[in-house]
């Protein structure tokens, strides 16, 4: 296999990965700075990486940019936040569309407040046919909730039991109808999951880097894209012979 240690890619780009961009607190506190200047931080970084997802071939993007568990931390926080992810709207959204981004939102929507909700829905039904990239906005996002809200669907349904199988649990999943994420990155080199895609993220590879999300650029992804071409996926399976 080719060197990575120029500007090439690899020949196998996976078709969804998904992020947990952590590390903005950490990222300001060494900068003596509030923990909100390291989200902000965040999302202009943000930018970058989606762009470079469009460059590099991905297809679906995943992002963690807040938890169920994170109504937890202290309310300005909570509420700086929310408002940060607003002007990500009113700010990013046209340059996201003109470069054929398709915004979806996996979680709980109805429980952030209304006007933000109203834009996050404006902003869904504007790049409804964008196919260049999904964008997957995991806010107000856990992976034992989803499971939660999926089951009471099903069982609202009234799926008979012997219906019920893991394609089914598939669909009902906020990710119903897309493939499962191929690669997790993690930033901050914690080594946990944090409830991100539990189910969907059940043989997917993962790529830990100690760099905060702020400073997580494109040769950073770049380096994790190869990382995965160098892994052998097995599925459960054996090595197929050589
Ligand atoms: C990730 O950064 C962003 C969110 C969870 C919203 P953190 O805020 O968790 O940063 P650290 O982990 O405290 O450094
Ligand atoms: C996971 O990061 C959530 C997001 C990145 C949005 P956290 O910082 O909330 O996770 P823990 O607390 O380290 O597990
Ligand atoms: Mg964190």
């Amino acid at each position: 296999m080719p060197s990575n240690n120029n500007a090439s890619l690899p020949e196998t780009i996976p078709a969804h990965v998904a992020i947990i961009m952590d590390g903005n607190g950490r990222w300001a506190r060494k900068r003596g700075l509030p923990r909100l200047a390291g989200h902000r931080a965040g999302t202009e970084n943000l930018r970058r990486v989606i762009e470079a997802c469009v460059e590099f071939g991905v297809q679906i993007l995943t992002i963690y940019a807040f938890s169920t568990e994170n109504w937890g931390r202290p309310e300005d926080e909570v509420q700086g936040l929310m408002s940060i992810l607003e002007d990500v709207i009113d700010r990013e959204l046209k340059e996201l569309h003109k470069n054929g981004v398709q915004l979806r939102h996996i979680g709980r929507l109805e429980e952030i407040n209304p006007t933000l909700q109203r834009k996050v829905r404006e902003a869904i039904a504007m790049t409804a046919r964008n196919t260049r990239l999904t964008l997957n906005v995991a806010f107000n996002y856990g992976g034992r909730d989803e499971i939660v809200q999926a089951v009471r669907r099903i069982i609202a349904d009234g799926v008979k039991p012997d219906r019920v199988d893991e394609a089914l649990i598939g669909q009902y999943l906020y990710t119903g109808g897309q493939p499962d994420p191929d690669l997790i990155i993690r930033t901050s080199g914690e080594l946990r999951v944090s409830n991100f895609l539990i189910w969907q993220g059940a043989y997917a590879e993962y790529y830990v880097t100690p760099t905060f999300w702020p400073d997580f650029d494109k040769e950073e992804l770049r380096q994790a894209l190869w990382h995965f071409a160098r892994r052998e996926r097995r599925f459960g399976l054996v090595s197929a012979p050589s």
